[in-house]
Parts: structure tokens; C-alpha cells; sequence
């Protein structure tokens, strides 16, 4: 599946949830998330069927997201056909980790290769705040639990906040030098309407290069530019989604626990699967594809994203 661009799409990030059991500042309302009918999200038959659908026009690579999917009652049953449906080459995840320690052997038996797992801060109270209702130690526990699992890839997923971690990017980025993992370093997107934080907290990811002068870079991954510390087991990324553009290699679609196909995160553009057979469903990707926008606006703390939802209710 191609775009009016040139763009091959081969990636899709499948939200199976918009419920977490996190409440991150950047994430969700205050308010927190208002449950919705059984009926107006897609069964686990039409998330499969529409992975089937993608994968039919060129799909390879699924990332299940949230919300939080580890809260998601039947997420190994989704994982498993998802994994299976033929064309799908690589199965992911991006979680909050705190259910990895129950879950993490069963999702990499289920055909899951690679996690990411989202830590902004090393620092209790802060972590605390950032999530509104978690615990750090939690936090910890499922990354360990990830580790131990065998997944191909631990990626560590670190939001950069002026003013709330920007004093913690050696700390951060030296896990890559104690564990197997990367950690990745984004720049926080302007989403809703109303933040806790004021401008200062719009960085860029430039601060980590500050910060790292022996960061060696080495290229490029996905949507990241990575680079290698001395003697470091994994990487650090750097995701600067408002100081440099990544949309000319973007090569992704989501679809939403509502059922809905996303051309572009910062977008207002929405298809709706629900309901549809195979082939309907199939018609509908080549139309959100067709209708994937070249790039999305600057971004800023003046200049939201045109998203039209927070981000637990995209995936991220
Ligand atoms: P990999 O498969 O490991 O490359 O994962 P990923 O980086 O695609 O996924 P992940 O869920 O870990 O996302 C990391 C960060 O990148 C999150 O903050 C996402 O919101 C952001 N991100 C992912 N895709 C896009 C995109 O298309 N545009 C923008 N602006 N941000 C994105
Ligand atoms: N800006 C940047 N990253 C965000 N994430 C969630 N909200 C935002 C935001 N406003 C990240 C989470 C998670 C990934 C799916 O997206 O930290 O790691
Ligand atoms: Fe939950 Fe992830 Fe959003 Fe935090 S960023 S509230 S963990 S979905």
C-alpha cells in the first residue's frame, strides 16, 4: 500500500485499549477516562481481521499499544492471532510495563519479539507525579520482568520535560550502559488543549546531545536517530517529533480501539472499520492511506497537535 507520496505503508500501531492503569500528565485528562460502551470499540475478531486486511496490502510489522494493552482482558488471545495472521513478520508491544512481571512469558510465547515500556524518571516522587497514581518500583520491576523474558528488544520510552527530567538524561541514558536495553529519548507532543506544563517543558532532544558528549551517533531507527555510549550494551535514541520532521519516512497507519484508521497522528482525519467484512475493510486502509497528509503542522506549545484526541486513545 502505497501513498500519494511515495510512502510504502508497512507498519500498523493497533490500539486495543484506551484504559490504563496510569494517568500520565501527557497522556490523559485529569479527569482521567470516561469508559465506553462495549459496543462502540472493535472486537478481538475485527482487530484481527483488520490486521488481516493490512497485512493483505503490504503490512509486515503490528505494534499493539493502548491506552495500556496489558490491561486488556483477553490481550494474549489478540497477540497470538495477531502474530499468526500470515504476511505479519513482526509482532510488538508498547506498554507502561507494570503487568510485564504476570504477563511478560506469556506475551513472548504468544509471538510478541520486541517491547518498549515507558519510564520518564528514576526519581520516586517523581514518577509519582508524572503518572498521577503509579509506582516507580512497579515501573522497575516490569522492565527487569521484560528483560528476563527473552524479548529480541527492550526499548526504554523517556518523555523529555524541561523542568521535570532534563536534570536526569545521564542517569537515563547510562541504563543503556548497565542493561541490554535502549533508551529513547521524545520530545513532548502538544496533544490537549490543557498541560500541567508551561513552555519550558517543550525541549528539544538536542538537551540529550548536550547532555552526552560521548554519545557516539551511529544512524538512524524508525522514527529515532540513535546513537552508543562507551561500553553500552543497547543504544540511546533521540525522537524529536517538533524539532525535526520525521513525516517523509513515516510508513505507518493506526487503527483505534474505536475502530477508527488514523492516517497521521497529528491529524483529525478518522476511517472507520467497524462493522466491515474483509474486503470492505481492505478499501477503507487504501483510503486512509490515499489520504495520509505529506507531513503534519509545526508543533509547539502555542501550536497543538490537530489530533483531536489525547494520546490514550490514539497509541502513541
Ligand atoms: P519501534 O518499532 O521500536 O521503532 O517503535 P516506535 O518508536 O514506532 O513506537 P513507540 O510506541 O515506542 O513510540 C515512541 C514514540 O514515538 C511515542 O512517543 C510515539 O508517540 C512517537 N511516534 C511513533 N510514531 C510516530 C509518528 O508517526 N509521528 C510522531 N510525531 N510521533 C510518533
Ligand atoms: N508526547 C510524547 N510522547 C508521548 N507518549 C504519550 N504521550 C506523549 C506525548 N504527549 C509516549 C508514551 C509512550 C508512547 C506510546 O508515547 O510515553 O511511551
Ligand atoms: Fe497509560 Fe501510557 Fe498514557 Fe501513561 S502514556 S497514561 S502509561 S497509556
Amino acid at each position: 500500500m502505497q501513498d500519494l507520496f511515495g510512502r510504502s505503508i508497512t507498519y500498523l500501531r493497533l490500539s486495543v485499549t484506551e484504559l490504563c492503569n496510569l494517568r500520565c500528565q501527557y497522556c490523559m485528562p485529569a479527569e482521567g477516562i470516561c469508559k465506553k460502551r462495549h459496543e462502540d470499540m472493535l472486537t478481538e475478531e475485527e482487530m484481527i481481521l483488520a490486521v488481516t486486511a493490512a497485512a493483505q496490502l503490504g503490512v509486515t510489522k503490528v505494534r499493539i499499544t493502548g491506552g495500556e494493552p496489558l490491561v486488556k482482558r483477553n490481550i494474549l488471545s489478540i497477540c497470538e492471532k495477531a502474530a499468526a495472521v500470515p504476511g505479519i513478520r513482526e509482532l510488538c508491544m508498547t506498554s507502561n510495563g507494570l503487568r510485564m512481571p504476570e504477563l511478560a512469558p506469556s506475551l513472548r510465547a504468544a509471538g510478541v519479539r520486541r517491547v518498549n515500556i515507558s519510564l520518564d524518571t528514576l526519581n520516586p516522587e517523581r514518577y509519582r507525579f508524572i503518572t498521577r497514581i503509579g509506582s516507580l518500583e512497579d515501573a522497575l520491576r516490569g522492565i527487569e520482568a521484560a528483560l528476563a523474558a527473552g524479548f529480541e528488544r527492550v526499548k526504554i520510552n523517556t518523555v523529555l520535560i524541561g523542568g521535570f527530567n532534563d536534570t536526569e538524561i545521564r542517569p537515563l541514558a547510562e541504563l543503556t550502559q548497565r542493561y541490554p536495553l535502549d533508551v529513547r529519548f521524545i520530545e513532548l507532543m502538544p496533544m490537549m488543549d490543557r498541560y500541567v506544563f508551561g513552555p519550558e517543558a517543550f525541549v528539544s532532544c538536542d538537551l540529550v546531545l548536550r547532555a552526552l558528549p560521548e554519545l557516539r551517533m551511529e544512524g538512524e531507527d524508525g522514527v529515532a536517530r540513535v546513537g552508543r555510549l562507551p561500553h553500552a550494551q543497547g543504544r540511546v535514541g533521540l525522537i524529536s517529533p517538533l524539532s525535526a520532521h520525521f513525516c517523509a519516512m513515516c510508513n505507518r497507519l493506526r487503527l483505534t480501539a474505536d475502530g477508527k484508521i488514523k492516517p497521521c497522528l497529528h491529524a483529525p482525519l478518522e476511517y472507520s472499520v467497524r462493522g466491515q467484512t474483509l474486503e470492505e475493510m481492505r478499501e477503507t486502509f487504501m483510503r486512509a492511506a490515499a489520504a495520509k497528509p505529506e507531513r503534519h503542522d509545526c508543533l509547539s506549545y502555542d501550536a497543538r497537535s490537530q489530533a483531536s484526541r489525547p494520546m490514550n486513545r490514539i497509541g502513541g
